[in-house]
């Protein structure tokens, strides 16, 4: 058996966790900095940077605690980190933490591109997944739609060409003075709103896999200005079904051009009701199975960073203990 202690700082959330290559977690702890970021509205880089530095040794101490590890000399076999994408000062945290755990504890160390992470959160929750497999991977950093033929085998079918699903929810919450971060709220609003008040546009990017958001949200900014004297939740029901629409069409669109086995969906958005309604709907009119991850494998952690870590070290070895991080890390990069 392979052990892998995991480190996760690539945003506000400083995460830590153990698992082993049969992918059971034996630990996985989060500690998020998102009430400093609060009044500004959204993440304030320098304060998430500043969070990991205080939150990471007691952070990987409970999670080796938890996993019953010595945590002066745990047994693990492997150090994964997440080197890219994120913000770089929040990186640069987790990455020299795991270096100088490895150097001390004499154990090598991987680097883990973040975005693979969360395509492996499924997996930890459903190991017998069916290949290929169709996953949207809906942050608030990141949206893609990726073809996965195996673990670790992904092809980027499309991406979001303007703001990521959950930047859009972010916006147009804020618009609507709802609190950061704006998914959950409008999520919890749009199910006591009407979803035809409000009259949007659901963009489609060409014949591709593309999407955007931008229009949308400028979209909901014209409504509101129109008819001022629609509710919150109504505007938030309408934006949240355009939203869905959008994706469950490319989803629906991948589903007749491609051969795929399943549906998964990763990511925060991930945790969105109508998202999920809409893709079991659309996997029992295909036939084929959905996977929904619990709403804490939907967000950053570190178990889904062990995850995609393990299945590095397993096929390409160690990282060198140079490695840099990586703001700007595409998947594509990875297939
Ligand atoms: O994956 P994540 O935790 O962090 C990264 O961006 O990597 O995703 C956070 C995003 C935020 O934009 C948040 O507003 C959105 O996910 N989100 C939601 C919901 N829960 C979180 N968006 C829509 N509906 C939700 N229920
Ligand atoms: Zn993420």
């Amino acid at each position: 058996m392979t052990l892998a202690l995991a480190i996760e700082t690539s945003c506000d959330d400083t995460a830590a966790a153990v698992v082993d290559d049969q992918l059971h977690v034996h630990a996985s702890v989060i500690e998020s900095s998102i009430d400093q970021h609060r009044a500004f509205g959204g993440v304030v880089p320098e304060l998430a940077g500043r969070a990991h530095l205080v939150t990471i040794g007691p952070v990987v101490r409970r999670a080796l605690e938890e996993a019953g590890l010595d945590p002066h000399n745990p047994a693990i076999d492997v150090v994964a980190v997440t080197s890219g994408p994120g913000l770089i000062g929040s990186l640069l945290i987790g990455l020299s933490a795991a270096k100088a755990y490895a150097l001390a504890w004499d154990k090598p160390f991987v680097g883990v591109n973040h975005l693979e992470g969360h395509l492996f959160a499924p997996l930890l929750e459903q190991p017998n997944l069916e290949w290929p497999l169709v996953t949207l991977l809906v942050s608030g950093g990141h949206s893609m739609i990726v073809l996965q033929h195996g673990p670790g085998r992904h092809e980027v079918l499309g991406e979001t060409i303007d703001d990521a699903a959950g930047e859009a929810y972010d916006k147009v919450a804020r618009w609507l003075g709802l609190p950061y971060p704006g998914g959950p709220e409008i999520d919890r609003l749009a199910a006591t709103g009407d979803a035809s008040a409000v009259k949007l546009p659901v963009s489609m990017i060409g014949s591709g896999f593309d999407f955007s958001f931008s229009g949308l949200k400028t979209a909901v900014v014209r409504a509101t200005e129109k008819q001022p004297d629609t509710t919150v939740a109504d505007v938030a029901a309408s934006f949240q079904a355009a939203v869905a629409e959008q994706l469950l069409r490319k989803l629906r669109q991948v589903l007749d051009e491609r051969d795929v086995r399943g549906i998964a969906l990763a990511g925060g958005v991930a945790a969105n009701s109508a998202l999920r309604r809409g893709v079991q709907a659309l996997a029992e009119e295909r036939g084929v199975p959905s996977y929904l991850p619990s709403l804490k494998m939907c967000t950053d952690n570190a178990a889904m960073i062990a995850a995609a870590g393990l299945h590095r070290f397993a096929l390409d070895g160690p990282s060198a203990l140079d490695l840099s991080a990586r703001p700007n890390w595409p998947l594509a990069a990875l297939s």
